[in-house]
């Protein structure tokens, strides 16, 4: 049985002082509830968050991370640097990454070897334009991000993974994926998780939801039998983000 995991992606959102503020605010409400939660929060936030949150279950996660070790590489933060002060997650390759920063399905790929190596676990983000939905090709396409996401990933470590499911018209459009769109694509992530691995592993990955997730749609999403949770973008922000983790 997978438990629900629900993070929240802040984005570019909540300086420092503001993210202890709305993490304080949502500590006690979110904290030991059936889910996990992940506050995946902007990087000068992470440390202030950690402390807020720490003597609860809540986790906390960055949102991107870069996949060498150390060096030259202007404005970029390492996996050990997340590790070290108790980062446990890390959103990777999200559609707007891909979008605004061109980051590829091998980028992609590269990113997660190096999370799971560091011992963070990855939450790999796959999904469709509406422009490829129209054409047929969203469940093509996310076979291909999650099959090129996952190269080289053991099986042990590819269990313990996370893969959000984001079409990119749902995206901050309040045009959520019908209940029944959103398990398609999710049952093909995981009937490819299967192809890739074997049963165990499929039947052991968590694969979220996200776009447009609100206190409204979360319940019945997450009742879906392969969606075990949601990436919450704009909800996660505020205080309807309780209603969404208590499901
Ligand atoms: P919204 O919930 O604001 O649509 O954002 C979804 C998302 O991109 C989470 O990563």
């Amino acid at each position: 049985m997978r438990k629900t995991i629900v993070a929240g992606n802040w984005k570019m959102n909540k300086t420092p002082k503001e993210a202890v503020e709305l993490a304080n605010s949502l500590k006690d409400k979110v904290n030991g509830g059936a889910a996990d939660v992940v506050l995946c929060v902007p990087f000068v936030d992470l440390i202030p968050v950690l402390e807020a949150v720490k003597d609860t279950n809540i986790a906390v996660g960055a949102q991107n991370l870069h996949f060498e070790d150390s060096g030259a590489f202007t404005g970029e933060i390492s996996a050990k640097m997340l590790t070290e002060i108790g980062v446990k997650y890390v959103i990777i390759g999200h559609s707007e990454r891909r979008a605004y920063f061109a980051e590829t399905d091998e980028i992609v790929n590269k990113k997660t070897l190096k999370a799971i190596a560091a011992g963070l676990t990855p939450i790999i983000c796959v999904g469709e334009t509406l422009t490829q939905r129209e054409q047929g090709v969203t469940i093509e396409l996310v076979r291909l991000q999650t099959k090129i996401a996952l190269q080289g990933v053991s099986g042990g470590a590819a269990k313990s993974a996370v893969i959000a499911y984001e079409p990119i018209w749902a995206i901050g459009t309040g045009k959520t994926a019908t209940n029944q769109e959103a398990q398609d694509v999710c049952a093909a992530i995981r009937q490819v998780v299967k192809e890739i691995y074997d049963a165990a592993t499929a039947e052991a990955i968590r694969i979220q939801y996200g776009g447009s997730v609100n206190a409204g749609n979360a319940k019945d999403l997450f009742a879906m039998a392969d969606i075990d949770g949601g990436l919450v973008g704009g909800a996660s922000l505020k205080a309807e983000f309780e209603q969404i983790v208590n499901f």
